[in-house]
């Protein structure tokens, strides 16, 4: 589909060691949208410095590097309409007090450092952040069995 795009999350150490993995997925996956790459990892110093580039400087950047990079994250690349937008609405308000219920961390979050999801803001900055973590050829294309009935 033409309008069709990739989003990349990112489920948080916060959001791993609390086994909210699966819990995470189903929501994105149950609107209809797929998983076409997924890995579990520990970031880095330098992969996570790579990762928050665009928040260098800003008051919360240290921490934010301490704690992606402070144990296992999940992170994959979701496709779907509109993915980037869908996803971002899925995930809710950055900081889960502001969240509505429903979302992410509207239902499982209570504080900003403690979301449990990171989810790219466009799909030019998904683009950047996927491939840190993922080669083309880790990308997978497949159909959903529902397709003619999640799409029309
Ligand atoms: P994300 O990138 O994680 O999907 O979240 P977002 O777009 O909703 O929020 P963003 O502004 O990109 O911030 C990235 C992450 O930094 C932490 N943060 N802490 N203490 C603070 O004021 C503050 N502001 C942001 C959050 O964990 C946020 O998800
Ligand atoms: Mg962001």
């Amino acid at each position: 589909m033409s309008d069709f795009e990739r989003e990349f999350v990112m489920v948080k150490p916060d959001g791993v060691k609390r086994r909210l993995v699966g819990n995470i997925i189903s929501r994105l996956e149950q609107v209809g949208l797929r998983v076409v790459a997924m890995k579990m990892l520990q970031l880095t110093k330098g992969m996570a410095e790579k990762h928050y580039v665009i928040h260098k400087g800003k008051p919360f950047y240290d921490g934010l590097i301490k704690f992606i990079s402070s144990g296992p994250v999940v992170a994959m690349i979701i496709e779907g309409k509109d993915a980037v937008k869908r996803v971002r609405k899925i995930a809710g308000a950055t900081n889960p007090m502001d969240a509505e219920a429903g979302t992410i961390r509207g239902d499982l979050a209570m504080v900003i450092g403690r979301n449990v999801v990171h989810a790219a803001d466009s799909p030019e900055n998904a683009k950047i952040e996927y491939s840190i973590y993922f080669k083309e050829s880790e990308i997978v294309s497949y159909e959903m069995i529902n397709e003619d009935w999640v799409y029309e």
